[in-house]
């Protein structure tokens, strides 16, 4: 009838102006954050035109101050499907113009009901956060809905990519939501993610601390590890959201998004030989071995500015996503601590779940030692690494760029530990310990009664030194299955990587394994 037609068509311009242009008063002041509304982000994210909205009319049944008199449609959350890059992701966007993004059961349900459509489809979810955490008039029923929604997040774990986007306060149990995804992106200035807030931690302890320094972008980027990717901006932060899902698969079932090969088997890389010296602590920074080995040096680094010491990256390697895992010389020598640890712990479990391959690139002088370490558990956190490692059943290709020592190189992709091919450039070592540490441990009576201390150790050290201090020790009894001119590293990684492409492994039956805490 022409009439209800007119009326479905008024009835959808009202929803859509009331979360980008209308009520000028909230809006402007988000604006003045350099924040954009909700349908707006939608709009940066997804394909042109591809959003189908669902729940628009949903509103909440709930009663008590400022929700008797108002019930606006939405409750404060757009949620859907849309396209990127033509393939299909459920989303959802709080919207802070409503109730302060706030979330109530409708809110809630509307997000639940997204949630488990991209479970059944297989498809991606990306929550775009901005709220003001749990709706303090719906009480009991606001915390009931968080816990459906992690719920849903720890069912889809390893099932379907989850993305989660801070774009503007994420408080309290608000704040699980981005810690049970796979990736968290945040936006300098405008996000905020903590448990509890400046008054209540002043409240608490007198502590007297600023959002941003509580809870800001470079917090959860650079000290508590939360955020996966920091911006400056929502627009470039939304623009990578769209790069990274371009580089997963839709689901666990399906095989990353491929290329066409590169023709990289047959590729030499002169850089290669130069970017790492071969004095074994002169630093270079392992990102450019990376660009390297990668189609057209490209590649996507996760928590760029958190447990620097190892590197975390997304690329291709001849068309094919790979996940890159390397030690970095340039910060504290590439050591292994707890904070890279469980970096490269969670990276590496992510690429299993996903049936991403692994490429680890190992130059590490052991584990960070000191009393901190300790006593901050470096044994249960390498421990992680150790067990993700272990459990990983894609394609995994070690190259041993440089030094390998002691329990590190053992973490790092061994063959004991499972790695299905090892590879070694000429100059490296691999032992227990490096060669001076070796022999004063080793003959450490002998150089107190020698009458040249000097001279035996520097004897002891050149013995120490050609016995063990390269790879064909190791190559000799099949824990090295190559030693490679590093030039040719490209190639041979591609070419391993191609002939590991149909491995099939399976783990022993159990309800699941015990992961040190
Ligand atoms: N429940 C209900 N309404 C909420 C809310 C919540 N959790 N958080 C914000 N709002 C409402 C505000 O009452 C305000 O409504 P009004 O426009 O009718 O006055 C609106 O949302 C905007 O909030 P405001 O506080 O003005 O925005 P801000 O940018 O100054 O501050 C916060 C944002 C998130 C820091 C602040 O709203 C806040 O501290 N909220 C509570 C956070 C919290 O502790 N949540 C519970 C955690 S589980």
């Amino acid at each position: 009838h022409p009439l209800s037609m007119r009326l479905l068509r008024e009835r959808h311009a009202a929803l859509r102006t009331r979360t980008t242009t209308g009520n000028e008063d909230t809006n402007g002041r988000q604006r003045a954050l350099g924040k954009r509304t909700a349908r707006e982000r939608l709009e940066l994210l997804l394909d042109d035109g591809s959003f189908l909205e669902i729940d628009r009319y949903r509103r909440h049944q709930a009663a008590g101050p400022k929700l008797d008199d108002q019930r606006p449609h939405t409750d404060g959350v757009v949620v859907g499907s849309g396209l990127l890059d033509g393939r299909q992701v459920f989303v959802y966007a709080q919207d802070f113009t409503i109730f302060g993004g706030s979330l109530g059961a409708a809110h809630a349900a509307k997000i639940h009901k997204v949630m488990d459509l991209a479970l059944a489809t297989g498809s991606p979810i990306i929550g775009l956060n901005d709220s003001g955490g749990a709706r303090i008039q719906e009480g009991v029923m606001s915390l009931d809905g968080y816990g459906g929604i992690f719920r849903r997040h720890v069912e889809a774990s390893g099932v379907i990519p989850q993305i989660s986007v801070v774009l503007g306060p994420c408080a309290g149990g608000a704040a699980y939501s981005p810690a049970l995804a796979d990736f968290t992106f945040i936006v300098r200035d405008t996000s905020k993610m903590y448990l509890t807030g400046p008054d209540v931690v002043e409240a608490v302890s007198g502590e007297r601390v600023s959002h941003e320094e509580l809870g800001g972008a470079d917090v959860h980027g650079g000290v508590s590890g939360v955020a996966t990717f920091v911006y400056d901006d929502e627009v470039t932060c939304l623009e990578e959201v769209r790069q990274l899902v371009s580089l997963l698969p839709s689901n666990n079932l399906e095989s990353p998004p491929a290329k066409a090969a590169r023709g990289a088997v047959g590729d030499v890389r002169p850089r290669l030989a130069e970017i790492v010296p071969v004095a074994p602590n002169q630093p270079y920074d392992m990102r450019l071995v990376v660009a390297e080995l990668v189609d057209d040096g490209e590649f996507l680094e996760l928590h760029e500015g958190w447990a620097a010491n190892v590197v975390c990256a997304l690329a291709r390697i001849d068309g094919q996503v790979t996940g890159l895992v390397g030690n970095q010389p340039i910060v504290l020598a590439g050591v292994l601590d707890v904070p890279a640890a469980q970096k490269a712990a969670r990276f590496v479990r992510f690429c299993d779940a996903f049936g991403i391959p692994l490429v680890t690139l190992v130059d590490v002088p052991g584990f960070l030692p000191g009393t901190e370490q300790e006593r901050a558990g470096i044994i249960r956190h390498g421990a992680k690494l150790l067990y993700a490692y272990c459990e990983a059943t894609v394609p995994r290709v070690q190259v041993i760029v440089r030094k390998a020592y002691g329990g590190a190189y053992i973490v790092m992709d061994s063959r004991s530990i499972g790695t299905d091919l090892s590879l070694a450039w000429p100059t490296n070592e691999i032992a227990v310990m490096g060669a001076e540490g070796a022999v004063n441990v080793l003959f450490r009576k002998e150089l107190a009664a020698a009458a040249d201390p000097a001279g035996l150790r520097a004897e002891l050290i050149a013995d120490y030194v050609a016995r063990f201090v390269h790879p064909y020790y190791a190559a000799e009894r099949g824990l090295v299955d190559d030693v490679i001119d590093p030039v040719h590293t490209r190639a041979v990684v591609a070419r391993s990587l191609s002939m590991l492409r149909e491995k099939r492994k399976q783990r022993p039956r159990r309800k699941h394994g015990n992961m040190p805490q």
